[in-house]
């Protein structure tokens, strides 16, 4: 496999085409954003640790027979994944209020919610990701009523499976993102799944180790991340 040309530059990751046309690398940046890439520092070794600690959840997820994108880790900040067509939806489940559900209908932070809600977000950052409903979703054509049907299906079974593995590691899994795609036709987990994209609560302090530490200036954000990743067993060497 040969790396080529640079196709896109996310906030945090850059996309590089291969001598496959269905295969990409991921190259997992130190640059953290947050607010729609309002707020962006460079923080020491997190491209590194969001690489190794995306691949042990994926990994988790294809043994739970999830389809993703991730193939395999090419060096500590690289991946190589399956080329996507993206679908511009991101699927997010909440377990707690928190976020922007505490700001939008005045909830108090850290209500459970039974069941787990499921919120579509359009993938524009000069909108500032607009929530939207599956109407607009089809009649925009951004995906089918199919293709939203079945990331539903796949985002709350995922939840289902992480929110055990992170208990597990005495964390409660607030609420996270999931960016889908399709490989040949087939609805695809894609993007990252780490503490970028989620919230992450120790059960019994409640204590954030997440990028909600980065957003609110509380510090320590990457070695929040270790943390979380030590108490996995995630191998970050
Ligand atoms: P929110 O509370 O800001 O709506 O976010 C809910 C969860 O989804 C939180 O863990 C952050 C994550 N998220 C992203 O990482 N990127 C996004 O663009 C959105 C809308 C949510
Ligand atoms: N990841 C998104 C951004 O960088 C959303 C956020 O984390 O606030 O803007």
């Amino acid at each position: 496999m040969e790396k080529r040309d640079l196709l896109y530059t996310g906030k945090a990751k850059s996309v590089y085409a291969t001598d496959d046309a269905d295969r990409v690398v991921i190259l997992y940046r130190n640059d953290t954003s947050a607010f729609d890439g309002k707020k962006v520092e460079q923080l020491d070794r997190k491209g590194m640790v969001n690489n190794k600690f995306n691949a042990f959840i994926m990994d988790k997820l294809a043994a739970a027979g999830i389809a993703t994108h991730h193939e395999k880790l090419l060096s500590p900040t690289e991946s190589l994944v399956k080329r996507l067509e993206m679908i511009p939806v991101e699927c997010v489940v909440r377990n707690f209020a928190a976020g922007s559900l505490v700001r939008r209908l005045g909830v108090e932070e850290g209500i459970a919610l039974n069941p787990p809600t499921f919120e579509l977000f359009l993938k524009n950052d000069a909108l500032g990701d607009p929530m939207i409903n599956e109407a607009h979703a089809i009649s925009f054509g951004w995906a089918t009523a199919e293709q939203l049907a079945e990331m539903q299906q796949q985002t709350l079974k995922i939840n289902e499976i992480l929110s055990e593995l992170f208990l597990a590691g005495g964390m409660l899994l607030v609420d996270f993102k999931l960016e889908f795609g399709l490989f040949k036709g087939k609805v695809t987990l894609g993007d990252e799944f780490s503490p970028d994209g989620c919230r992450l609560w120790d059960r019994e302090t409640r204590k954030k180790l997440d990028k909600d530490r980065f957003r609110q200036g509380l510090g320590g954000v990457v070695e929040a991340y270790e943390e979380v990743a030590q108490r996995l067993g995630v191998n970050l060497d």
